[in-house]
């Protein structure tokens, strides 16, 4: 296991997602209504568009670039379904928000 730091806890609000740059790769935190904040990779499985940019209403993450759906607790995609965001190990230490890219 390899954590790195990728952003401040207090950055993170539940129901928001917030972009980060991870061992140069891009990843979102999603934090859900009433859940935990996770890790994912930022490439949309479908084309690889970015969903740093997507649009997350605290429940459900739309993908910007042709609609896809992402359900915010597990990250598996709701429409189409069969498909899931890469998801990595996320912990929090010493105000920090870390990440570990070897275990995804
Ligand atoms: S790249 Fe995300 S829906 Fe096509």
């Amino acid at each position: 296991m390899a954590y790195i730091d990728v952003c401040k806890q207090s950055l993170l609000y539940e129901g928001e997602l917030v972009p980060c740059m991870a061992g140069g790769k891009e990843i979102i935190i999603m934090w859900p209504d009433g859940g935990q904040p996770k890790a994912y990779d930022a490439a949309c499985p479908h084309e690889k568009v970015s969903l740093a940019r997507g649009d997350f209403n605290g429940r459900i993450l739309y993908c910007i670039a042709h609609g896809w759906v992402f359900d915010g607790h597990s990250g598996k995609c709701l429409q189409p379904t069969g498909w899931k965001l890469q998801e990595y190990p996320l912990r929090m230490a010493d105000g920090m928000v870390q990440v570990d890219l070897d275990a995804g």
